[in-house]
């Protein structure tokens, strides 16, 4: 029986290193069943919406999607239509590898770290008071009320929930993450000395949450701030590291720089029934449709994949491809190549090409 599995090949240079990963995918002999559906701005063009209820119910049918990066345009109602997916299927854990691949330059190795990132709350929930709005001043007038403190009238706000069913729920993927891949420690990444009711909730609920691994996973704590520079410093003291949505989105960017860029991070948004597959990277529209943007974080994605779908054996032989091609540096984007005006790099399909090889040999 084949996998049926939904295929959104996204925009920008999305439909170019979808295509990509779904070749490289194949070529691992996993029988796959593609459903592709639309979304983003490509959607939008076709169909008049950006987000489908069709593709939401694809989703929901097959349990798993692998993703392109999404364009949301300005004044479509939607802050984020990737955000928006997220939330509709309750993607709340968003795994985030930051693994180190020989040939790559960068200025560490062997870095093997996973950032666990609440993806359902935090200021990414969208509510937001616009500047001048009677409904902002209505706001202020009360805050100001109830808490003695002053807010200039002039001011936007925006909200930040962190609760502690989504806390209780992200630190304890994290921990079980951390047992079922054999990882030793868990981080837990907060400001809870500025923000006592919303990140000092999160760091609490850690800390039980954390009492019921003693003995099997170490627990430690991380003010963000210090985090960032820790992890410049000295990444390889770090394991898996479990972050509220904001700080999540930021550390998982300046983790991707650590091993070499956005374009060999993959990422998954992971909940209770589904989960969707998608590179770290957004849809880098300036290279649309030239064949240059590196298909690796795509692909990596789709190893992540197929280890969600118990196709172990062609993860591996796919990750170790792709580790292969990337080890040798001949047939590799310009983005992994020394100078990145370098005329050798090849293009997004003959990477690709090169990977397949790899796995038919
Ligand atoms: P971006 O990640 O698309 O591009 C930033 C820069 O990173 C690019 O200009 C390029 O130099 C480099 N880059 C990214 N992917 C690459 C690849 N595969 N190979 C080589 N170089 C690569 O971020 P940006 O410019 O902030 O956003 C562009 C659009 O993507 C926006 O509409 C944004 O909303 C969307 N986006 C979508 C995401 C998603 O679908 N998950 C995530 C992030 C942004």
């Amino acid at each position: 029986m084949p996998h049926k599995i939904t295929l959104i090949p996204g925009d920008g240079i999305g439909y170019e290193v979808s295509h990509a990963a779904t070749r490289c995918i194949e070529a691992t002999g996993v029988s796959i069943q593609w459903d592709s559906v639309l979304a983003g701005q490509d959607a939008l063009e076709k169909t008049g919406e950006l987000l489908p209820q069709s593709t939401l119910d694809s989703i929901k049918k097959n349990k798993v999607a692998l993703k392109g990066p999404l364009t949301t345009p300005i004044g479509t109602g939607f802050r984020s239509v990737n955000v928006a997916l997220r939330q509709a299927l309750d993607l709340f854990a968003c795994l985030r590898p930051a693994k180190s691949y020989s040939g790559v330059r960068s200025r560490f190795k062997d870095i093997d770290l996973v950032i666990v990132r609440e993806n359902s709350e935090d200021l990414y929930a969208g509510i937001e008071f616009q500047e001048g709005k009677p409904e902002t001043k209505a706001l202020i007038t009360q805050i100001q009320k109830d808490t003695h403190k002053s807010i200039r009238y002039d001011s936007g706000i925006s909200i930040k929930p962190i609760s502690k069913f989504a806390s209780e729920r992200i630190v304890r993927f994290a921990f079980q993450y951390a047992l079922e891949n054999k990882r030793k420690k868990v981080t837990c990444v907060h400001k809870a000395n500025i923000m006592k009711f919303t990140d000092g909730l999160f760091l609490e609920v850690a800390r039980q949450v954390a009492s019921e691994f003693t003995g099997k996973i170490i627990f430690q704590e991380a003010i963000v701030d210090n985090m960032a520079m820790q992890l410049v410093q000295k990444p390889h003291n770090y394991d898996v590291l479990v972050l509220p949505n904001l700080y999540g989105d930021i550390i998982s960017d300046l983790c991707a720089g650590l091993i070499g860029g956005l374009g060999i991070a993959p990422g998954a948004n992971i909940g209770k029934q589904m989960a969707v597959f998608e590179a770290v990277h957004g849809s880098a529209p300036k290279y649309k449709g030239k064949n240059k943007a590196n298909p690796t974080a795509m692909i990596l994605s789709g190893v992540l994949m197929l280890r969600y779908i118990n196709e172990f054996k062609a993860a591996d032989n796919l990750e170790e491809a792709v580790k292969q091609v990337i080890a040798e540096g001949k047939s590799v984007t310009y983005d992994l190549k020394p100078d990145p005006q370098d005329l050798s790099a090849v293009g997004t399909a003959q990477m690709a090409d090169a990977i397949i090889e790899k796995i038919r040999r």
